[in-house]
């Protein structure tokens, strides 16, 4: 079928929408109409180039929600009609990952899914017989899709898809990460850093587990008055002595968890000094840049603090999406003041150029 997407054809330059070839789904496959994809910055991370394991051309989006259109063969957890988030992270059931409670990195797709393919080794997407390869499993930019059935997280029908979306990637990573990665205890103190998607999820996370205070540190007063709607307690401008005010505020010892959502490494080593002597958990979910490193002075874990990253909130995609979203719709979590612009697919690079100038937290594709 011919489909219209959002191409990267070079890194750097603006991403083209075009008219391509998707073939139909194989085995374990599904095609998915697209409703609905956010636009994060992981997108743009690739666009730019800055992504050492980038490539091109390529249909670029990630966070995407749309209906099932057909399945292929041998296809069992979802069926036409069904509503789906995509899932970057994907869930077999099956791997050695899948299989245990410790981790949400299935192994089953891993490297194909680098490279741009779909688990057979080939591509779906084409353009006069010349493959283009898809990008994290997903490429949601676009009218349709074909993706791994172990990709797909089947939600509730009365879930608004242009606001599940969010769900199929930034929310649920700072969700996860308190619910899951950290699993915070009811009346702890927690310190967020960053209160982007990512961030102001992790806030809500900490408020949904019960904690006592939820402190929220950024360099935006406009982000932290998003950050106390979502429950944070506390709010902080971020500077170099976050450290020295964490523990002012604590009594001196720090909290017993913070959480990473910044991407910076600077911030990375706050979190980390800011959780608490004895038993401070640090959750790092920040992707930090290429070659940079994070500097611990070993003295801060001897004395009981630990770190953990966290790759989607630790969620297992296909299984704890779709409760997340059921949360939301109980009326726990608020998604509304995440979406700041909604934009059509010929808008995408403005998509980036909200991003970039931090104008709300996340823009919206709508494709109907
Ligand atoms: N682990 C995962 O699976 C996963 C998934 C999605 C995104 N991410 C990463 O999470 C990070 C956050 O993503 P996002 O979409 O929320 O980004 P974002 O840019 O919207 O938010 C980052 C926030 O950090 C704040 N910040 C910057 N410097 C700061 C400082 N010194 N002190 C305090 N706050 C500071 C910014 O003001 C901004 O509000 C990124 O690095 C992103 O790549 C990780
Ligand atoms: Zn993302
Ligand atoms: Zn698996």
């Amino acid at each position: 079928m011919k489909i219209r997407a959002a191409v990267l054809e070079r890194f750097g330059a603006p991403l083209e929408v075009q008219e391509l070839d998707l073939a139909e789904p194989k085995a374990g496959e599904v095609l998915v109409r697209l409703v609905a994809c956010g636009v994060c910055h992981t997108d743009l991370y690739t666009a730019s180039g800055a992504d050492p394991s980038g490539y091109a051309p390529a249909v670029l989006g990630h966070e995407g929600a749309g209906v099932v259109e057909r399945v292929g063969e041998g296809v069992t957890s979802v069926a036409e009609g069904d509503h789906v988030v995509t899932l970057f992270s994907p869930q077999c059931r099956e791997c050695v990952h899948c299989l245990s409670t410790r981790t949400n990195l299935c192994l089953a797709i891993r490297e194909q899914q680098g490279q741009g393919r779909l688990p057979d080794g080939t591509t779906r997407l084409s353009r006069d017989g010349e493959p283009i390869r898809h990008f994290m499993g997903t490429s949601t930019f676009a009218e349709y899709a074909v993706m791994p059935e172990i990709a797909l997280a089947n939600v509730n029908k009365d879930a608004p898809l242009d606001r599940a979306c969010l769900f199929a990637c930034g929310l649920s990573t700072g969700l996860g990460a308190a619910i899951k990665t950290a699993a915070v205890e009811a009346g702890s103190t927690c310190v967020v850093f960053g209160a982007g998607m990512v961030g102001l999820g992790a806030v809500a996370g900490c408020r949904l587990q019960g904690a006592e205070r939820i402190v929220c540190v950024d360099l935006s007063e406009e982000r932290l008055e998003l950050a106390k709607g979502q429950g944070a307690t506390e709010t902080m401008v971020g500077g170099p002595d976050t450290v020295e005010r964490v523990l002012e505020l604590t009594g001196g010892f720090g909290a017993d968890y913070t959480f990473e959502a910044t991407g910076n490494v600077a911030v990375m080593r706050q979190a980390v000094e800011s959780a608490r002597m004895g038993w401070g958990l640090c959750t790092v979910a920040g992707v930090a840049g290429k070659g940079e490193t994070l500097d611990i002075v070993p003295r801060f874990l001897i004395t009981g603090r630990r770190v953990a990253g966290s790759s989607f909130g630790g969620l297992k995609g296909r299984d704890e999406v779709p409760q997340l979203v059921d949360r939301w719709l109980a009326g726990e979590i608020d998604v509304e003041p995440f979406v700041s612009h909604t934009l059509t697919l010929d808008e995408v690079n403005r998509g980036f150029e909200l991003m970039e100038a931090q104008d709300g937290i996340r823009s919206v594709i709508r494709f109907d």
